[in-house]
């Protein structure tokens, strides 16, 4: 099935209100599903969305504002997607479809973080179970940052967030609007996903690896296979921003500013502009860099954001494609097909506005690096592959499973840990870590076995400038060891780390964390590094 590219504006999520606007806003979203238009030559697509929209409402939060938020799951009691009954997949007895929201780069406590068994289902509410919805409390005690919400339920987060369950959640503060930075309608959204499809417009999703979508809608394998093939990265075939199909944005010929995101399950983006022209990079996931970093290409895994300045002032009349040429997987797998390497496109119109007054400034902001003489402890991560019982392939961290005993990993409370993560697969893996931000130190190749005594470490590369702010999700490349610094805190207890390629994540590339209380320190103390 082809589809006209460029045949769609490119829709912006809508920014949502709060329901009550006390000393603390109180908002209400409820998970559905709805019909929505994906492509103007698609039928309609069954979705799941945040407030019935795919992607969710924007929230835009002020620093150190909290807010409450009723998650309310009003979701089907069958999945739209096949779901794998095995490890941590559908229970039989479960009344309807499990979900759990986790605001992705939030500093919240563990009780509001949504931990993959913290789900709750609509039946419960039926029963009159206070667990039908979820409140939960977002201090927003961090730096102004593209933060997004997704799903986050335990072994089917992968078919969750690919029927639709993803929004963005933009803090907002005062330094940074002193900045002049483009804003208002110069200030854009970009929820970069893929996504494959029938042509009756449903939404494809493989139960093998390799399967393409059919030329009709059939029915999905029988999910209950006795020994069901996990699929181990899905990629669709079509890409998709902000909800629309392959969309076009007509802009003036001026700056303008952009939040990406890639919030697909396994692709890879390494982002150009067809114009030639550079990109200016300004942020990260963990808010603004110290200083804008003029780049040619932005590589974005899954979870990561980046936050841009594109100028197209001297482009007017012209159409340019934000395009991509990542492998997938990523990065030795296969180039993309002509049609992923196109994502959307730019239309250079008239000037409509005034005169364009918004600046780059040379510094952005300033934060401090953490000292690595200051870490308590240095955790060797592995990542490794293997095989199940059935020979299924399985990826895990420290060779265990997501719910194997005991907890290994146990920073104390505001003390500073190095992280290693020694790759011995063939592909890259972004890990991410809730609740901290952490900074990149380094990258170095490996030979031998990290736990043998004939380990070999080639010498340690920095990361590059785009990556030297405070992060939240890391590429680590194979036969790479990659090390980052965090302070943990300011919560303690248990909060997960894992590969953000949604099938790994559901196929055991997570473990859980806990930040062990530690004497003298108090539970409301933040980090002074990260201000
Ligand atoms: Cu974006 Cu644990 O998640
Ligand atoms: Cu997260
Ligand atoms: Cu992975």
């Amino acid at each position: 099935m082809s589809l006209e590219k460029f045949a769609d504006a490119l829709p912006i999520p809508p920014v949502l209100k709060p329901k009550e606007n006390d000393d603390i806003p109180y908002y209400e979203v409820t998970m559905k599903q709805v019909q929505q238009k994906l492509h103007r030559d698609l039928p309609p697509t069954t979705v799941w969305g945040y407030n019935g929209m795919f992607p969710g409402p924007t929230f835009e939060v002020q620093r150190n504002h909290p807010i409450r938020v009723k998650w309310k799951n009003k979701l089907p009691y069958e999945h739209l997607l096949p779901v794998d009954r095995t490890l941590h997949g559908a229970q039989p007895d479960q009344p309807s479809v499990r979900t759990v929201v986790h605001l992705h780069g939030g500093r919240v406590l563990p009780e509001n973080d949504g931990y993959p068994e913290a789900w709750f289902t609509q039946n419960f509410e039926n029963r009159g179970s206070k667990f039908a919805s979820k409140v939960y409390y977002y201090p927003n005690r961090q730096r102004s940052a593209t933060l997004w919400y997704h799903d986050h339920a335990i072994g089917i987060t992968r078919l969750n967030v690919y029927a639709g369950l993803a929004g963005l959640y933009l803090i907002r503060e005062e330094e940074e609007e002193k900045l002049n930075l483009p804003r208002g309608k110069f200030e854009i959204p970009l929820v970069i996903q893929d996504r494959s499809f029938y042509p009756n417009g449903k939404l494809f999703y493989p139960t093998q690896p390799g399967q393409e979508p059919p030329p009709a809608p059939q029915q999905p394998v029988n999910p209950t296979l006795p020994n069901p093939t996990v699929v181990p990265e899905f990629f669709g075939n079509m890409n998709l921003v902000n909800g629309k199909i392959w969309p076009y944005l007509d802009v003036e010929p001026r700056k303008y500013r952009f939040r990406l995101l890639n919030g697909s399950n396994a692709r890879f983006y390494r982002i150009q502009l067809s114009s030639g022209q550079e990109l200016v990079q300004i942020g990260t996931e963990g808010g603004l860099l110290e200083k804008p970093v003029t780049v040619s290409e932005i590589t974005l895994a899954p979870a990561e954001r980046a936050d841009v300045i594109i100028d197209f002032s001297n482009y007017k009349g012209q159409r340019i494609t934000l395009t991509n040429d990542a492998a997938a997987p990523f990065p030795d797998g296969d180039p993309p097909s002509s049609d992923l390497k196109q994502i959307m496109e730019f239309r250079v119109k008239q000037r409509l506005s005034r005169s364009d007054d918004s600046q780059i400034p040379s510094t952005l902001s300033s934060f401090g690096r953490l000292d690595p003489e200051a870490a308590e402890v240095v955790r060797k991560n592995l990542l490794i592959e293997s095989a199940d019982n059935f020979g299924r392939l399985k990826l895990l961290l420290n060779n265990m499973m997501w719910d194997d005993l005991p907890l290994t990993e146990t920073p104390k409370n505001e003390t500073t840990e190095i992280w290693e993560f020694f790759n011995r697969t063939p592909d890259t893996h972004p890990i991410h870590l809730h609740l901290v931000n952490f900074q990149i130190l380094n990258r170095a190749t490996f030979t031998g076995d990290p736990n043998g005594p004939d380990l070999l470490i080639g010498a340690p590369q920095p990361p590059d400038p785009s990556e030297s702010g405070w992060k939240d999700t890391v590429r680590v490349n194979p036969g790479e060891v990659t090390r980052i610094i965090a302070r943990f805190g300011p919560f303690t207890g248990i909060y997960p780390w894992h590969c953000h390629i949604l099938e790994h994540e559901d196929h055991d590339m997570m473990r859980p964390f806990e930040v062990l209380p530690h004497q003298g320190v108090s539970q409301t103390q933040t980090s002074a590094e990260e201000s």
